[in-house]
């Protein structure tokens, strides 16, 4: 693993952007695995300033985020796609074809996973799938458990995860039971992964991801295993 220290939040949105930045300069029809959560919000407020500036273009990117709430519509502000449509892609010239995220509301959800392993698929595969970490070492949804998921899934989250997110949620506002998420499997598919992680609370689970024993009860170890992960942090 490249494992790279920024020297602060902004430093390390500012990398991250970079590098992202740069396989799209590589290839203006890459393929982008892209994550949620309050670690990427630099990230993609620096790639919508490239974007501006027009350093980057998104018109014939194509994207595929990690995962989403399962129980919230697409224009619920706490929906994973809501929070895309904010942060990144309203903000860019993305095609709104190109982009794709779980159905929240799948009526059909083994099915509508199925369906997106095919979409994935179809599209060559992630090029580059950005993450984050959780402090339990989840990785997308996947919770730590008994064993490495291999596709994208509908799962329950667990009480550490739904903790962690509820500061997102109003004080009326219930964290969901479920998402849908990729797989470790499907994590695994993509070429590439940049892993970024902000605050001294991640320096424990980022030491078992990186130096301890490839377990599925610390989700992220499982990335020792794949031969192009860079990971961008700051305490
Ligand atoms: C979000 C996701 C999660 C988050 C993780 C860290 O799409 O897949 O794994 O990356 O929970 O979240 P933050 O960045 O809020 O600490």
């Amino acid at each position: 693993m490249n494992v790279i220290k920024a020297k602060d939040y902004e430093d390390l949105s500012k990398k991250a952007a970079i590098f992202i930045a740069a396989r799209m300069v590589q290839n203006p029809r890459c393929v982008l695995g892209f994550a949620t959560g309050s670690t990427p919000e630099g990230t993609y407020s620096e790639l919508a300033a490239l974007n501006a500036a027009g350093v980057v273009d998104f018109s014939e990117v194509t994207t595929f985020n990690l995962d989403e709430y399962y129980g919230l519509p697409g224009d619920h502000p706490q929906s994973y796609r809501y929070f895309m449509n904010e942060k990144l892609f309203s903000l860019v010239n993305m095609r709104s074809e190109n982009i794709n995220l779980p159905d929240g509301m799948a009526a059909d959800p083994a099915g509508d996973c199925a369906d997106y392993e095919r979409r994935i698929r179809e599209a060559g595969g992630v090029g580059l799938q950005l993450l984050g970490i959780g402090r339990n070492g989840h990785i997308g949804f996947n919770e730590p458990g008994g064993e490495f998921s291999r596709e994208t899934c509908l799962v329950e989250l667990t009480e550490d995860t739904k903790a962690a997110n509820a500061r997102f949620f109003g004080a009326d506002e219930t964290v969901p039971e479920r998402a849908i998420t990729m797989g470790i499997g499907t994590i695994m598919r993509a070429g590439e992964i940049l892993l970024i992680a902000n605050g001294s609370n991640k320096l424990e689970i980022l030491d078992k991801m990186i130096n301890g024993p490839v377990t599925p009860t610390v989700p992220a170890s499982v990335l020792q295993l794949h031969n192009n992960v860079t990971v961008i942090y700051c305490d």
